[in-house]
């Protein structure tokens, strides 16, 4: 049987959704018309909308029912699209979430000037909240995760020879990070009980490691329309990913001597992705992607373990599943 989608799994949250929903939008209105258009496009994007889902979800399962988990829920989302609209800068990717990306639309600065709006905006939202919070230091601490993760990534981009090791290192700053920082923030609202915090810490760094294994697979393999990105976006950018670092590994000298030059030619790749299907048909990286991104789902199920036996907690195993299943 194949696991539930994410809206089947959040159907019991629905409401603190809509709430979510509700915030960011009061949360980012702009009185400037131009600022406020720019600023909805990438909020009426959607999306899975997966932190704010994981932050409720946490803060259910450790016993907090309140609003503030829709705020701390409204920053999340607010870090992660602020840093999408850098990201698809410093990517040039062309579409996101199925719409024109910002800076494809108004241009580079426009898109910068948004991510900063937004992250202003998350700055403000906390200050509003108090002082002493752990939420604020723990996103300072993702965010600046987040940023370091870009930079290196940056730094190694075009470098055929990205180990494994490293690119979980990234992987873990730039996307594990605030997908942990989500339900740690959660868990925070609810208890203050230290073994159930780093339970979901736990959870989240897996969690993370297993949704960008998953990207990073849909990148090659998604039906373009439905993944609401680019395909082969990664190997356009000079980006090595798991499932190339994976062939890379497995493939015949001869194979990684042709990958590399592909890899590294200044042109579109578009003349050898049906060489690179195949290379990838022929090693089973697809079958080789999703068990990896599996143990660390599974991984992510096991830390749960310590916390008690509830609706919200049973949506996060779930939740777990659907990261390595889903086509989006
Ligand atoms: C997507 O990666 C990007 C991230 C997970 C993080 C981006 C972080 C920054 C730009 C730095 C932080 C900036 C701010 C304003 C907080 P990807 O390119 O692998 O995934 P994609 O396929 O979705 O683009
Ligand atoms: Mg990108």
């Amino acid at each position: 049987m194949s696991s539930p989608s994410i809206s089947e799994i959040c159907q019991f949250i629905k409401d603190d959704l809509d709430a979510v929903e509700k915030k960011l939008r009061e949360k980012t209105a702009s009185h400037y018309d131009f600022v406020d258009l720019a600023v909805q496009h990438v909020i009426e994007g959607g999306g899975k909308r997966l932190r704010p889902v994981l932050l409720v979800l946490s803060a259910k399962a450790c016993g907090y029912d309140g609003e503030d988990a829709h705020t701390l829920a409204v920053v999340v989302e607010l870090i992660h699209v602020a840093s999408l609209v850098h990201d698809d800068v410093l990517d040039e990717a062309p579409i996101r979430r199925k719409r024109e990306t910002l800076h494809s639309k108004w241009g580079n600065k426009v898109a910068v000037l948004v991510g900063d709006y937004l992250h202003a905006r998350v700055l403000s939202m906390l200050v509003a909240r108090h002082a002493d919070d752990p939420a604020m230091s723990i996103l300072s601490d993702a965010t600046q995760a987040m940023c370091e993760g870009e930079v290196i990534h940056a730094y190694k981009n075009g470098d055929f020879n990205i180990s494994q090791d490293d690119y979980l290192k990234i992987v873990g700053l730039k996307t594990g990070r605030l997908i942990t920082a989500s339900c740690m923030i959660g868990a925070i609202l609810g208890t203050k009980d230290e073994k159930i915090i780093q339970a979901l810490r736990e959870y989240g760094e897996a969690v993370g490691a297993a949704f960008q294994i998953i990207d990073d697979l849909l990148d090659f393999v998604a039906d373009q329309e439905k993944f609401g990105k680019q395909s082969f976006s990664d190997l356009r950018e000079g980006k090595l990913t798991f499932p190339m670092i994976y062939t890379r590994e497995v493939c015949t000298a001869e194979e990684r001597t042709t990958l590399e030059q592909v890899f590294n030619a200044d042109t579109e790749p578009d003349s050898a992705i049906e060489w690179i299907e195949a290379l990838l048909r022929r090693y089973r990286t697809q079958a080789h992607c999703l068990g990896a991104a599996q143990v660390y789902a599974d991984r992510a199920k096991s830390a749960l373990a310590a916390l008690p036996d509830t609706p919200a907690g049973r949506a996060l195993q779930q939740l777990a599943d659907y990261v390595v299943s889903r086509d989006w």
